[in-house]
């Protein structure tokens, strides 16, 4: 199925190619601080039962389109599906964060570990991406995503969301082949699962690797920037006709941008701790930058977030080749007015960046 986009600018601007005006969308846009996402999830039960249902992660996917004026639409879905697909089984219980119940704790484990046919074992995924796609109408592309490799394997291996990464950090001190062979096969089975995204429909992807952050510069090569590296050699980077740009997302990763830039990723996404002046001296152009607000600034009054953007946009620069977001997830608290604001200030400030 060909059809025709009414609205490219996320796409163009992955490529670093001419838009009206800056792009945006949020991470964690269909999320808690939306009354309507968390009556859906009521009505599923539970957050598993919400991913695991086409039409009700779907609903969630659309749910913020219908509110502001996105440049794009994320897969409701979450990272560590990944590890309910290779059978560690999931949950996600309201205020404790997601728990895997069978942590992998030895080589024996890993070895154990199967590459899930995607179109099985991943089909509620395929299913909504395709359900999505057909809803959209060609309004806004869809990205995909999944977790890096090294930050399911973080959950896989503590169990839960971690503060001090004790177990996973033993593994990698102990004698690292049993980490890299479980990182090895996530990389495998990663690539199999985005290439399945992209066959159902997937437009964009992004890789989200929230704690590559807390390695050591060589660890954060050998054991994180490696296998999404892999990841990026194994993925077909054409669908429908046009290029499937991917964005690649360490959170901490400021001091790493030009070897991440080195990777063969499109685009990298920026958190908040660096400004986009810096992020695009030290990648030079090569890749798009998508970012970078903080997201606690959306606690403030929308007359507080307004300068906020505007310095976002200015540090970026005049040309093409930013896409305006959070430097990460919304957070659940947040006022959806607050957010109503940041998108209008994009759509009032930013065409002055590309004339
Ligand atoms: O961005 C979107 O709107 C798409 C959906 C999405 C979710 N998770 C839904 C979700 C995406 C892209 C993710 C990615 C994800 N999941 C990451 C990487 C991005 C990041 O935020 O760093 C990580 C580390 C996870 C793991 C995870 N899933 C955690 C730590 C939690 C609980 C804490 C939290 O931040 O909410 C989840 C559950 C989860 N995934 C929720 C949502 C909307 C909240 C679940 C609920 O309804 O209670």
């Amino acid at each position: 199925m060909i059809q025709a986009l009414a609205n490219d600018r996320l796409l163009r601007a992955l490529s670093r190619e001419p838009v009206d005006r800056t792009p945006v969308w949020i991470m964690r846009q269909a999320g808690r601080y939306l009354p309507e996402y968390r009556a859906t999830r009521e009505r599923a039960g539970s957050f598993m039962a919400l991913c695991t249902s086409p039409e009700l992660a779907c609903e969630v996917t659309l749910q913020p389109l219908a509110r502001f004026p996105l440049d794009a639409a994320i897969l409701f879905s979450d990272i560590l599906v990944m590890a309910h697909a290779m059978g560690r089984g999931l949950s996600v219980e309201e205020g404790e964060g997601p728990r895997i119940a069978r942590p992998v704790a030895s080589e024996a484990d890993v070895r154990s570990l199967p590459v899930p046919d995607p179109d099985d074992k991943l089909r509620f995924v395929l299913d909504t991406i395709a359900l999505i796609r057909r809803e959209l109408h060609g309004r806004v592309p869809l990205i995909g995503f999944a977790g890096s490799p090294w930050t399911v394997a973080t959950y896989m291996v503590e169990g839960r969301s971690s503060v001090d990464f004790a177990r996973i950090r033993g593994l990698l001190q102990a004698g690292p082949r049993t980490l890299h062979a479980l990182l090895e096969k996530l990389a495998r089975a990663t690539i199999r699962y985005l290439n399945a995204q992209i066959a159902a429909g997937a437009q964009a992807l992004m890789i989200f690797d929230t704690w590559g952050g807390v390695l050591a510069t060589p660890d954060y090569l050998e054991f994180s920037l490696a296998y999404m590296e892999q990841i990026l050699a194994g993925l077909a980077r054409q669908s429908e006709g046009r290029r499937v740009p991917v964005i690649l997302f360490t959170k901490g990763g400021g001091i790493w941008l030009s070897r991440m830039a080195a990777t063969g990723a499109d685009a990298l996404g920026i958190d908040w701790t660096i400004e986009l002046s810096a992020a695009r001296n030290a990648t030079g152009d090569r890749v798009a930058l998508q970012g970078n607000l903080d997201p606690a600034l959306l606690h403030q009054p929308p007359e507080a977030i307004r300068p906020g953007v505007a310095r976002v946009l200015e540090s970026y620069g005049h040309g093409h080749g930013h896409v305006f977001n959070l430097g990460h997830g919304v957070q659940p608290h947040t006022d959806p007015e607050h957010v109503a604001a940041m998108v209008a200030a994009v759509h009032e400030l930013s065409p002055a960046f590309h004339a």
